[in-house]
């Protein structure tokens, strides 16, 4: 069984999207052993107190340094022991020896096709903005493991979502979420915890 960390800071849809994805048995062979955020006030930890799931807050507010968060928050996730670690739509740099440390074990969900509007300063709406002052046609979603760069690890999973004349960027980020991140992300947890990939030289392979 696949122990998971989900990693949140708002909302939680994606959260909500991996718990039920374990209910219905689409993901299996995986359980969240906790879910961390570092907004005491995302509605994400009360999604997964309901669900029963341990549930905590550990903000860099709290902390005199970045520094002494990065140490704080690793031997927080590092009391879990999991197996996977998992970005749900969480906002804070992770440190670079959590980054280390968890190798090839740390997934993110992205809300476009990368490598268009990914890196520095693309995240939530800001991502779906780019992509209409851009006129694509075409966005979508990403899942990737996560490395030392911003949206550079390898990439797991893609799906390609349409962009609808008049659209605005919160009713495409939330036709984004629907018709991709919320199937990719439990499709690629439940890949992961039946051992359908591996990395080689940067690259994921899918074992079927
Ligand atoms: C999601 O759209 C996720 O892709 C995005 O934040 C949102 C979180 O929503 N993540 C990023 O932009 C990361 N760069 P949620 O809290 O409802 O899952």
């Amino acid at each position: 069984m696949l122990k998971v960390a989900v990693l949140v800071s708002g909302g939680g849809t994606n959260l909500q999207a991996i718990l039920d994805a374990m209910d219905s048995g689409k993901i299996t062979n995986a359980k969240v052993s906790v879910v961390i955020s570092n907004n005491k006030n995302a509605y994400a930890l009360e999604r997964a107190k309901k669900h029963g799931i341990e549930a905590l807050c550990i903000s860099p507010k709290d902390f005199e340094d970045r520094a002494a968060f990065n140490q704080a928050f690793l031997e927080k996730l590092n009391s879990y022991q999991v197996d996977l670690v998992v970005l749900a739509g969480f906002l804070v740099v992770l440190p670079e020896a959590m980054i280390k440390q968890y190798r090839n074990r740390i997934i993110n969900i992205h809300p476009s096709l990368i490598p268009s509007f990914c890196g520095k300063g693309y995240y939530g709406l800001a991502v779906h903005e780019g992509a209409l002052a851009r006129g694509v046609k075409v966005t979508g979603a990403t899942v990737h493991f996560v490395d030392e760069g911003t949206d550079t690890g390898p990439i797991i999973l893609q799906k390609a979502v349409a962009v609808e004349q008049g659209d605005t960027p919160e009713v495409l980020q939330r036709r984004v979420m629907e018709q991709a991140e919320w199937l990719i992300l439990p499709q690629a947890i439940d890949m992961i915890a039946n051992g359908k990939i591996s990395v080689c030289d940067g690259q994921v392979i899918v074992n079927e």
